[in-house]
């Protein structure tokens, strides 16, 4: 079967009680369920995974390449706009797509979310729409030939 990496970054553990106006109320075990939902739905084994360490989420990226996923949903939270090592881990495990992910509309928030280090190497960026955002993640990578 087809697997996929479902990553999450620092804090996204916390979704439920975390800022619910801008991420909403879902927490990280409901959307990996949708995630579940829908790989079902499309023949893919999902791995999903949290952790607030930058270097685990290297780690995860080459552990991906080294078992031939088809393709990494990321939400890297914070990271996002910091870590030229997770930019540099997305360059390094290429061809494997890697769909950025981000719940809230990052471009409508501080100046300092509006830089992404990881955007320029992704092979598509989903943000401002919710927990749909990863759905549409998997199904970006379903649909890429
Ligand atoms: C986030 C946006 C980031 O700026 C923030 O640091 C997060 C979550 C999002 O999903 O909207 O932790 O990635």
């Amino acid at each position: 079967m087809k697997t996929v990496y479902v990553l999450n970054g620092p804090n996204l553990n916390a979704l439920g009680n975390r800022e619910p106006g801008i991420y909403g109320g879902r927490t990280l075990s409901g959307i990996e369920s949708d995630c579940r939902t829908t790989a079902a739905e499309l023949g893919f084994e999902v791995d999903f995974r949290q952790t607030n360490h930058e270097g685990l989420l290297v780690d995860w990226l080459h552990e991906a390449s080294e078992r031939d996923v088809i393709g990494v949903v990321l939400n890297a939270g914070a990271y996002t706009h910091t870590s030229i090592a997770l930019h540099d881990a997305i360059r390094t495990i290429q061809p494997i797509p890697v769909i950025e992910v981000h719940l809230s509309n990052v471009h409508a928030r501080e100046a300092f979310r509006q830089q992404s280090l990881i955007s320029p190497v992704a092979a598509g960026v989903i943000f401002g729409l919710g927990p749909l955002g990863y759905v549409l993640g998997l199904r970006a990578l379903a649909a890429r030939p």
